[in-house]
């Protein structure tokens, strides 16, 4: 398995398979609303192709993991993906890591805590919000549960992570 920055090509191929598993290239925070066709990440590969996507963006001292979906879940690549952009985060200043999840993703919850993030926010009916933009998101998620609120984690940053 191969980590490497996300490059033209990439973004190309990516944006059809985002758009039909997301429904749209946007993703919508209770900040902001970013296109991932126009952020910076990584792409994991192995002989049969692409693995795994992280797209991110940086501002000020701040980076936030905007998407990370590994195709394959369980080989590690989550861990792998997350390895990178922590790197360079911290070649870029960064004192953080940050990221929104929703309610019902207790798979996402489970990892992101397990690798040192920390409850930061609750975004309280967030995704009525998301809907206004996103019309086709569903009122059930993940394992049957209703899909209302969105969660920032935060990982803070060290210099030693520096490698
Ligand atoms: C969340 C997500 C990115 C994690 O990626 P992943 O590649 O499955 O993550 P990893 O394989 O590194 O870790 C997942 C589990 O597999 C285990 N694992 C890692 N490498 C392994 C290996 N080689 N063999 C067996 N198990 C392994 C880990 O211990 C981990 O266990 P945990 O969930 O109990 O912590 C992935 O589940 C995903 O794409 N989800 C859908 C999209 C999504 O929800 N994204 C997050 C939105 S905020």
């Amino acid at each position: 398995m191969q980590i490497r920055p996300l490059t033209g090509d990439d973004r190309t191929a990516l944006t059809g398979w985002v758009t039909h598993t997301a429904g749209s290239p946007v993703a919508v925070t209770p900040l902001c609303a970013y296109d991932i066709r126009e952020l910076d990440g990584f792409v994991a590969a192995d002989v049969d192709g692409i693995t795994g996507v992280l797209t991110c963006a940086v501002e000020r001292q701040t980076c936030e993991i905007v998407t990370i979906d590994a195709l394959q879940p369980g080989r590690g690549i989550g861990a792998m993906l997350l390895d990178s952009v922590r790197k360079l985060a911290v070649q870029r200043g960064c004192k953080r890591l940050t990221l929104f999840t929703t309610n019902d993703n207790l798979q996402a919850q489970r990892f992101f805590e397990r690798h040192g993030f920390r409850l930061a926010a609750l975004y309280p009916d967030a995704m009525d919000a998301v809907r206004q933009i996103k019309p086709k998101v569903p009122a059930t998620g993940d394992n049957g549960i209703p899909l209302r609120d969105m969660i920032r984690y935060e990982l803070k940053l060290r210099r030693p992570e520096i490698s």
